[in-house]
């Protein structure tokens, strides 16, 4: 099995007007994951982008319920507002996979985790399992969740990546972003790392201008996410944006960064 990770930035610009989204790039990936599919297993986890982070900010979702019932009221609005746009995006993604012919399935990260500040205290996937099993392919997304210590919070796609990966160990893990891998500084203007060895992950992090870049951390983050994968899985950054790469990440002889 394979896990893809989508991630905001390849199926839309962030930059650009709230719930942008970039079909002709989805279809391409859907048609990616079709000429592996069913010889190969999938599970996709994909990102915010232009949905989630909007309404994240807008609400302050990442500061929790305030005490007082009725401050706690609206931002409680803005939490079911903000799942309500991430799965907006997330019928966008089913819709081009059914197109196809793959058979997809939502599935709604906030119901299945529950997070104690931001980070997973608890998953129960006993129905991801079973339609891995009879052969789905779950899609699930960056999302909101209850929160054991603020009520409420965000949790990252990369994140819960890193728990589904513990679960079910798969081959790989492909995460999809719209630069050519992992730089050593900016990308553009440092240096493309086609291999980063795990013990080289926290020097790498040392170098990088980690402050955070959107809600959920940006670049750093999905690094640190993906040292901790590593112990399981082969991990593999590549970009989305240009067609072939994911299939070669699949493979195993694509372009981009491979961590192991
Ligand atoms: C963010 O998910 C989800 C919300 C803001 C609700 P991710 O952190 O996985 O999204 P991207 O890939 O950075 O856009």
């Amino acid at each position: 099995m394979i896990i893809v990770k989508i991630g905001g930035s390849v199926f839309s610009d962030k930059k650009g007007d709230p719930e942008n989204f970039d079909h002709e790039t989805v279809k391409r990936l859907a048609e990616e994951i079709g000429r592996f599919y069913p010889e190969k297993r999938f599970l996709i986890v994909h990102g915010g982008g232009s949905f989630g982070h909007h309404h994240a900010k807008k609400y302050r979702i990442r500061d929790g319920l305030p005490e007082d019932f009725e401050k706690a009221r609206e931002r409680m609005i803005g939490f079911t507002r903000t799942h309500q746009s991430m799965l907006r995006a997330n019928g966008n993604f089913i819709d081009h996979f059914l197109e196809i012919g793959l058979p997809a399935f939502p599935v709604s990260t906030s119901s299945v985790f529950i997070t104690e500040n931001g980070e997973v205290a608890y998953g129960d996937v006993e129905v991801i399992k079973k339609l891995l099993e009879l052969r789905f392919i779950p899609v699930l997304f960056g999302d909101v969740s209850v929160d054991l210590a603020k009520g409420i919070d965000i949790l990252s796609g990369d994140q819960i990546i890193t728990y589904l990966a513990k679960m079910f160990k798969p081959e790989k893990v492909i995460f999809l972003m719209d630069v050519d891998g992992i730089y050593d500084g900016k990308p553009g203007e440092g240096q493309l790392l086609q291999n980063i060895g795990v013990d080289e992950v926290d020097s790498l992090l040392d170098r990088l201008d980690c402050s955070a870049r959107d809600v959920t951390g940006g670049i750093c983050n999905k690094l640190r996410e993906a040292k901790k994968i590593a112990r399981f899985s082969e991990v593999w950054f590549v970009n989305g944006k240009v067609a072939g790469r994911l299939s070669g990440a699949i493979r195993g002889d694509g372009f981009g960064t491979v961590l192991r």
